[in-house]
């Protein structure tokens, strides 16, 4: 795994941003697949501003969402997927066809194969952007005693409800969510993840410097050839090197 340390989290946007630009100047039918949180905002800010500027198109970029809240209508405003129109979509030439994501209220098995054969027959995720939990958990992958595979229905932990339901003014928090399994996770052909703030520095060393173990899901990265990690100082505050 490649760690590169910058400055603050708008740089880091910044150069994640132009990761993905090259990556769609050289395949513009590229797929990519994309995180909800507060870590990618500014990638998405960023992107926004290269359409903006003209540098890049998405008219034929295709897209695959790692995960989504169970029994919570799609079009909340708190569901990953209004969230993926607000912070992007709206914001760039994305064709809504293009836009693949988890259906938090399907059964959960046959989605899982829906969405496995969907990312298969896209060619498979050429980009996957993603974050890390503050208990390492990768997309709604929660520490746990197997790696999982496919996408599933997972019950959320205590550590990610807390962390999210700042979100929810109106309805409760979800507590059940659907999330590509860290195996599909694994197949993507390059991951970009990135973590920013002192709230994530223990995930972060036990994912770069810890054994690879489920109850570190993002540890499973160590397994993958081609993995770039981009932290701001307070995230690899406490790395041995
Ligand atoms: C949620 C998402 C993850 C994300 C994590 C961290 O649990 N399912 O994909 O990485 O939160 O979120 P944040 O970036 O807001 O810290």
């Amino acid at each position: 795994m490649k760690v590169q340390i910058l400055e603050n989290k708008t740089a880091i946007g910044e150069a994640v941003a132009a990761l993905l630009c090259d990556a769609i100047r050289e395949k513009p039918d590229c797929v990519l697949g994309l995180a909800t949180g507060a870590t990618p905002v500014p990638t998405y800010d960023a992107l926004a501003a290269a359409y903006q500027a003209g540098k890049v198109s998405f008219r034929r970029v295709r897209s695959f969402n790692l995960d989504e809240y169970c029994d919570l209508p799609k079009t909340h405003k708190n569901s990953f997927y209004s969230f993926m129109q607000v912070q992007l979509f709206s914001r760039v030439d994305m064709d809504p066809a293009n836009v693949g994501f988890l259906d938090g209220n399907a059964d959960p098995a046959a989605e899982s194969a829906r969405y496995t054969a969907a990312i298969e027959a896209a060619g498979g995720i050429d980009v996957q952007l993603l974050g890390i939990g503050r208990n390492g958990h990768i997309a709604f992958n929660e520490p746990a005693d197997a790696f999982s595979q496919e996408s599933f229905r997972v019950a959320l932990t205590e550590s990610t409800i807390a962390a999210n339901s700042c979100y929810f003014d109106d309805v409760p928090m979800p507590r059940f969510a659907i999330t590509m399994g860290v195996g599909l996770i694994l197949r993507a052909k390059r991951l970009i993840l990135i973590a920013t703030g002192e709230s994530k520095a223990a995930a972060v060393k036990a994912m770069l410097e810890g054994p690879v173990t489920p109850q570190c899901p993002a540890s499973a990265l160590q397994t993958h050839p081609d993995v770039l990690v981009f932290l701001d100082p307070a995230a690899a505050s406490l790395l041995k090197q």
